[in-house]
């Protein structure tokens, strides 16, 4: 049979067949807010390449939190931007018991139990020269010195109550090194949210910005740990490892132009897979919004729905907040 006994427009017509048709179906519940934490009190800083994105300190981040709770953001992911002061060759201050992740998921765990918390594990924003690693006198970021040094964040971290630790550095090894750690400290309920498949992106610019590794990490690249844009069998290939070695998610990271690869890894394996809306993506909505060239309210709720038909099971993204309010008023 075909036209016009098939139209495809007939369950198009009213908003009833669309809304019975529809094959995803975007919730507050898909989202994982994205903060950026900073010492001091009653501290709220602008990150100029985010409108609307601020880093805060603990009380105000209490706020947010607040705010996730009641719009049923089930997770919050905490990224650190500590001040210059405390960095360091050896980035020792990512496990200190008194650190800012560890405040902060003290004081968010006390106030708000039932938010689930993801803390980065990775160095960059506690090393001197901004590499998320180790570095030897040639500044290549050194594999096993900088798992030990992570193993060590990831600890610290599950001491102070945090729910998933996601380790963010792509070091080869990591994902079971950090599992074995829990397990003989006995974390055995700390979640491990692994980026597998992080690809070395210049997407992640204005996060740079925002956690102060930006200038510290010069001209300098991440290509030889994170993966080339260029790849995606090489994907498949981490993601299996990372399952291999403990992870209980995998993540795609960026989001949008990575939703090919987002799909293989869903349809591979078939794990909890999150993907992450990075902050260049942020940047380039918000842009084209203030300029009045896109209507923000509805490109970001297409950007978040494409990532659920794409394979995502949890989309984290700095919209997170916006989105569930949207969401509310449609
Ligand atoms: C680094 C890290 C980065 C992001 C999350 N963790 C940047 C990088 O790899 O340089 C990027 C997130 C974003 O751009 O929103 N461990």
């Amino acid at each position: 049979m075909s036209f016009p006994a098939i139209r495809m427009r007939r369950m198009r017509r009213d908003a009833f067949s669309r809304a019975l048709m529809r094959e995803h179906t975007l919730l507050p519940s898909d989202l994982v807010m994205v903060a950026f934490v900073i010492d001091g009190e009653g501290r709220r800083e602008p990150v100029p390449s985010m409108p609307g994105v601020e880093r805060l300190s603990i009380d105000a981040l209490l706020g947010l939190a607040g705010e996730c709770v009641a719009l049923g953001i089930p997770a919050l992911a905490l990224f650190p931007a500590p001040g210059q002061a405390v960095k360091s060759e050896d980035a020792c201050e990512a496990w200190n018991p008194d650190g800012l992740m560890q405040r902060a998921t003290r004081a968010l765990k006390a106030r708000y139990p039932q938010l689930g918390l993801i803390g980065d594990v990775a160095l960059d924003p506690y090393t001197t020269h901004g590499q998320d690693g180790l570095i030897d006198a040639s500044g290549y970021v050194m594999n096993e010195p900088t798992v030990e040094a992570l193993i060590k964040m990831a600890l610290a971290q599950a001491e102070a109550g945090m729910d998933f630790v996601a380790p963010s550095d792509m070091m080869d090894g990591r994902i079971g090194a950090i599992r074995d750690a829990l397990e003989a400290a006995g974390y055995i309920h700390t979640r491990i949210l692994a980026y597998s498949a992080k690809y070395a992106s210049s997407f992640y610019g204005p996060f740079r910005d925002a956690v102060g590794s930006a200038g510290n990490l010069g001209k300098g690249g991440k290509h030889t740990y994170q993966m080339d844009v260029a790849n995606a069998d090489e994907a498949l290939r981490e993601v299996e490892l990372d399952i291999a070695e403990g992870a209980d998610a995998v993540m795609v990271k960026p989001g949008l132009p990575y939703l090919d690869v987002l799909r293989r890894v869903k349809d591979a394996f078939g794990m909890p897979t999150f993907v992450y809306q990075v902050s260049g993506e942020y940047a380039m909505l918000k842009a084209a919004a203030q300029n009045g060239w896109l209507d923000e309210k509805a490109v970001v709720l297409e950007t978040l729905t494409c990532f659920k038909r794409a394979g995502a099971d949890a989309i984290l993204t700095y919209y997170a907040i916006d989105a569930a309010r949207w969401l509310r008023e449609a």
